[in-house]
């Protein structure tokens, strides 16, 4: 029986929750040599973290290794749809982390489970989102002193903390998880961009094969949707406000085009931008009878369901995952997952293969954090390039791929200048 507060769905999932989170260490390997690193040197011990990340079997594996390391852990959501119950209920009875998160929990749930996590009095925050780090800025600003650091997982959220440095209210320093190359040139573009196709097939049961699909952002995500689906034979157009990436995706082979041009001819669309406001009224207006709407966005403000809602004579719920609006002139629009993160609501979110590197990050961010507290300022820093380095090395270890080394004499003609061709 566990000796400290949480809220969860079910106790009795935690078999079914152990074994899903079985299944995603197999492919965890980076995480795996981190926490036996842990276990052995305990660096996190004491220290208490307050985490908001989707409560999934990989963020399970993760909470594992922060325990192991010797902190006490709370975990809340950061969205209301992504909790995966049976691992929830593992992670309180076999894991001890004091999980707070339900799934399908409505927003007054998602603000207390944060709250609750925040009680924990955190040294260290985790975010996906900066829904702890907003809170406790907001609200529970006596906690502020007591955190050393905290880290986020995501562009949308590190955007919202540079905010915060510009305006000189960041109260705690900051590691830009996100920022890491081995998080967002592989859990961006290649975890995105598979586990958003799979949501959107896994609501729909859609053949992408010969269909229109318009991917709203050409940055790391929206990359990897638009690349995905192009492999499964959609015609993909994609659109980006950004000139420089724009022309990226033109060189890539993508139709480029805008959202009003591309709105009477998509059968599926998808939005990456982590901006509002991206499909909005005039939009759906001209959509073809039978159009998909999906959001890959962390915010469920890219799609603005309130206009559709406005439009539509009819709703209906033709599978789970879907709601089906009809229109005044007999259109039908179907949108998926409530205009929500589809890869994390309507399928399981990235693949653990990719969460290992993520989640590595996030482990050495936190160690890093604790080691070096006394130096670290209240700013947003991106994670030592050791780091990175060293999280590249291992998956390509445990991938079992070696690559060649320089020789002195490269190394040497790298950084001169005076030798020449
Ligand atoms: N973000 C995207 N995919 C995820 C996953 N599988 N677990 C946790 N966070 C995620």
């Amino acid at each position: 029986m566990a000796d400290f507060a949480f809220d969860i769905k079910d106790q009795a999932l935690a078999e079914e929750g152990l074994r899903q989170i079985e299944w995603a260490e197999r492919d965890m390997p980076v995480l795996r040599g981190i926490r036996a690193r842990f276990a052995a040197e305990r660096p996190l011990e004491h220290m208490r973290i307050a985490a908001c990340l989707h409560v999934t079997s990989e963020t399970a594996n993760l909470m594992h290794t922060l325990r192991v390391g010797g902190a006490e852990v709370a975990l809340c959501a950061s969205n209301p749809l992504s909790t995966q119950d049976a691992v929830a209920a593992a992670l309180v009875t076999e894991f001890g982390v004091a999980v707070h998160a339900i799934c399908g929990e409505d927003d007054d749930t998602y603000y207390r489970h944060i709250n609750a996590v925040a009680d924990l009095r955190p040294h260290i925050t985790m975010d996906d989102g900066a829904d702890v780090i907003g809170v406790i800025h907001a609200t529970r600003r006596e906690l502020i002193d007591g955190v050393i650091a905290g880290t986020e997982e995501t562009t949308t959220g590190v955007l919202r903390l540079r905010a915060m440095e510009a305006d000189g209210v960041l109260g705690f320093p900051v590691i830009a998880v996100n920022e890491a190359q081995t998080k967002h040139l592989f859990d961006n573009r290649y975890g995105t961009g598979q586990s958003t196709v799979d949501g959107i097939i896994r609501a729909t049961n859609v053949l992408l094969a010969g269909r229109m699909v318009v991917v709203a952002g050409y940055g790391w995500c929206g990359r990897g949707i638009a690349e995905r689906a192009r492999g499964m034979g959609a015609h993909v157009t994609v659109l980006e406000v950004d000139p420089l990436r724009a022309l990226q995706a033109v060189m890539d082979g993508f139709r480029v085009s805008t959202m009003a041009e591309a709105a009477p001819h998509g059968d599926v669309f998808c939005t990456a931008t982590g901006d509002k406001d991206v499909i909005r009224g005039e939009h759906f207006d001209v959509m073809k009878d039978g159009a998909i709407v999906a959001n890959a966005g962390h915010f469920n403000v890219e799609i603005d369901v309130p206009a559709l809602r406005e439009r539509a004579v009819g709703v209906s719920a033709p599978r789970p995952s879907i709601e089906q609006f009809t229109l005044a002139d007999g259109r039908s629009i179907c949108l998926l997952a409530a205009g929500r993160l589809v890869n994390l609501s309507a399928a399981e979110g990235h693949p653990a293969s990719v969460m290992d590197m993520s989640f590595a990050n996030q482990a050495l961010s936190v160690e890093y954090a604790v080691r070096h507290a006394e130096e670290l300022e209240n700013r947003v820093y991106v994670v030592p390039p050791a780091i990175d380095d060293e999280i590249a090395r291992l998956k390509l270890a445990a991938m079992n791929i070696a690559i060649d080394v320089l020789s002195d004499e490269q190394r040497r003609y790298l950084s001169s200048w005076t030798e020449g061709t």
